[in-house]
Parts: C-alpha cells; structure tokens; sequence
C-alpha cells in the first residue's frame, strides 16, 4: 500500500541519449530499491530533438514528451530536472532551469569549463535550489567502504595517490567524432568526460588537489563526424570523410596536496587494452588501498601484518548502498545500480531540502582542477588547481 507520507516528485529529464536513458531509468527503478524513501518520482515531461529517442521516453513511462527542452521548464509539475545533454548545453539549460524553481541533477562536467560551471553554481545559489552532479563512482559500495576506511584513519596519514581513467572507446581511427570531440560541444575530451571522476574521486577520498603541472595530447587528430542525436561515443564509421578533432585524447598530471604529499593522475580515451580503467591506489603509513570499476565490487586493502600481500574485501550488505540490490556478499551490482543510488540520494535531499555533495561545488572544486592541467599544458609550469575566491 502507499504509503500516506509519500510524496509525488514531478520528473523532466532533458537529453534521452544514453544519459537521459540512465536517469530514466534510475528514477523508474528507485521505489524498488528505496520503498520508504518517502517520495515517488513522477515521470511528467522527457526532451530530445531526437523523434526515435522521444518515442523511447513515452513508452519507458514519461507522461509526454517535447523536440523544444523549454517545455520541460515551464511545467509546473516539473519539480526536478535531469540535464543529460552534450556539455554546451549545460549551461544555458541548467541556470533556465534554476531561475525556474527547479532541483536540478546535472551530469558533469556542467559546461564546457569553469565560467560555465561557476555560471551555473551562482545560478542555483541566487534561486535556492538543490543541485546533485553525476559523480556516479562515489556511491559505489567498496568507493563508500573505502571512504569510511580512510576517514576512520584505517590506512594512516596518506603517502602516495594514484589515480587513472584509461578508456578505450576512441581507439580506433574510425571511432566517430560524435560531439565529444569538437569544442564548440565539448570544450575539454578526455579531461571534462573522464578525468573529471578522477578527480572528484581523488577529492572525495583524499582531499583536494592544490597544484598541478599537466600535459595534453591529442593521439588521432582526425575522425569520421557523427550527426548529433545518432550513436554512442563507441559507434565507428566507414568514410574518407574526416572532420579535426579539437580536444584533447589524453591528459596526465603530477598533482600535490596541501601536505606536500605529490601524486599522479592520467586520463585516456584512446588506450589500447584497458576498456574502462577507472582506478585509484592509495598508501598511508598503515596500510593501503586500490578499486578499479571493472571489478566495481571488490575492494583491495593492505595493513601491516598482511604479510602475504592485498586482502580482496568482496562488496556486501555491511558497505553502505548495497544492501537495497542484493541479500548477500558476492552477487555483483552495476553501473546502473550505481544511478539508483544516486537518484535516491538526490530526491532524499530534495525531500530534505538540504543540500547534500556530490552537487555544483564538488564539480567547481573539479572544474578548477581540470583547467588547472590545461593551464599547464600551455605555460609548462606548475599551477594552481585550487578555487580562487570570486572578486
Ligand atoms: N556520469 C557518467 O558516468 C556519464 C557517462 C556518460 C556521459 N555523461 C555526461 O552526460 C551528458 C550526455 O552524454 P551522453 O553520453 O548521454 O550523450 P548522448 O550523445 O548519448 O546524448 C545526448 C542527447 O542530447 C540530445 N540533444 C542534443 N541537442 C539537444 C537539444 N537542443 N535539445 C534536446 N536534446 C538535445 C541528443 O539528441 C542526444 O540524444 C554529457 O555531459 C556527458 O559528459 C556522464
């Protein structure tokens, strides 16, 4: 039976492309996962140029669906906006949505760099609304686990960081140059659509990143173009038709904490042989830690006294999140679940109407930190990857 204190949270989700879908669903799924969450997600009104991804949206559950996303705004039952479109649209879509009352859940990197993402910060300031940002990789359960671990000083003071996101999906010369690779749509490659989790996951865990020095290349300067709302960033091309790809394939920095401790990131969309290596490794004076997302459920942790080297710590009901998924140690959660959690979180605070991380101030703190590398990768000096108080 419904519960009587449940309350109707109207849902828009702007962009129905693998994101949008994600968000979809997430919200579909979340009453399974949370029964007493104490509020049930309405799917009222789904934006996309795309007729065929229009169509999806109706028949996954959304009340009506719009070509023109400024529909979605001017509805009031719309309380809670998910902005899953290409990063050039983050800005004008989000600080819109925010003048118009609405929460809103926005996939990083929000924008195309820190004047985008700090316009939209001080948007949802001025109106007093929620924000949430898909940092997606901190509610894993072994992330969550770690955390706690660090935080409960488990590994001692911290002595060595790193962390990587080497993807393979741009690999191929004939991997198209969807909008991520052009940076009217994008701004940033590899930093603003991969590194950026890195990062925030190096803040999360660890602390945040004071200076930089940074490097960029861009490993295949030229690829088959890809129409907007057609593909995944994996779809590959047969055409002698090319068009420059504008950003940058991969990206590296020496990084530094404000205990002086010196670590190091790296990002690539074009590596060959990892598919989504998403991995930190962090050793304190204790004891040390290591996850990566292709085994999203396992955690590896070393203490003193652990002669015989890492002890694989498998994700179960005792880490934070996964019992909602499954009854027992052992039995994987994915990605997906991942975003229910995130959805779950997200329409908590705005139950709550409590601002709660991962929201646009991680992703400043980020964004900062991203054009810090570029910033670098240009003068050849180190540089600062703090934020700067605005003037
Ligand atoms: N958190 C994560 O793990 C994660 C993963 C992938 C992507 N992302 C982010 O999500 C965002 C979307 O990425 P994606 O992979 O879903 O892209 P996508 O290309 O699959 O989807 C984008 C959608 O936006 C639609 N669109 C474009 N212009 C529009 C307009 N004017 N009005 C309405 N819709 C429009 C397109 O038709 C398309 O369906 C990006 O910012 C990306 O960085 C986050």
């Amino acid at each position: 039976m419904e519960s009587e204190l449940e309350r109707e949270i109207g849902i828009g989700v702007i962009g129905l492309g693998w994101m949008g879908r994600v968000h979809t669903s997430s919200y579909r799924r979340m009453l399974e996962h949370f029964p007493d969450a104490g509020v049930k997600p309405r799917l009222v009104v789904a934006a996309d140029i795309s007729e065929t991804r229009r169509a999806h949206a109706e028949r996954v559950g959304f009340e009506r669906t719009a070509a023109d996303w400024r529909a979605v705004l001017e509805d009031p039952a719309v309380k809670v906006v998910s902005i899953t479109v290409p990063n050039a649209m983050h800005r004008e879509v989000a600080v819109a949505a925010a003048q118009a009352g609405k929460h809103i859940w926005v996939e990083k990197p929000v924008g195309r760099g820190v004047s985008d993402t700090e316009a939209v910060a001080a948007a949802v300031r001025r109106a007093g609304v929620l924000s949430g940002v898909g940092f997606c990789y901190r509610f894993a359960p072994a992330v969550q686990h770690a955390h706690e671990l660090i935080a409960a000083g488990e590994i001692g003071d911290i002595t060595h960081y790193r962390g990587v996101f080497l993807a393979d999906y741009a690999n191929r010369p004939d991997a198209a140059a969807s909008w991520r690779f052009l940076r009217a749509d994008a701004g940033s490659g590899a930093l603003g659509d991969l590194m950026a989790h890195i990062v925030d996951l190096t803040h999360f865990l660890v602390g945040p990143i004071e200076r930089l020095s940074g490097r960029v290349a861009t490993h295949i300067p030229r690829r088959p173009a890809q129409p907007m709302g057609e593909g995944t960033h994996f779809t590959r091309v047969e055409t002698d038709e090319l068009v420059d790809v504008e950003n940058e394939d991969w990206a590296s920095a020496l990084i530094e904490f404000p205990s002086g401790v010196v670590g190091s990131l790296e990002t690539s969309r074009v590596i060959v042989g990892p598919h989504v290596k998403l991995r930190f490794e962090i050793h304190g004076t204790r004891g040390a830690l290591a996850w990566e997302l292709e085994r999203m459920n396992e955690l590896e942790r070393f203490r003193f006294g652990d002669d015989e080297g890492y002890t694989r710590v498998v994700a179960g009901p005792q880490h934070p999140g996964f019992a909602a998924f499954q009854p027992g140690a052992g039995i994987p959660m994915g990605y997906d679940d991942l975003r229910v959690l995130e959805a779950a979180h997200f329409l908590a605070a705005v139950r709550d109407g409590e601002q709660r991380a991962p929201g646009l101030d991680e992703m400043v703190a980020t964004a900062h930190v991203l054009d810090a590398i570029e910033r670098s990768a240009e003068s050849g000096l180190w540089e600062s990857s703090t934020v700067r108080a605005a003037t």
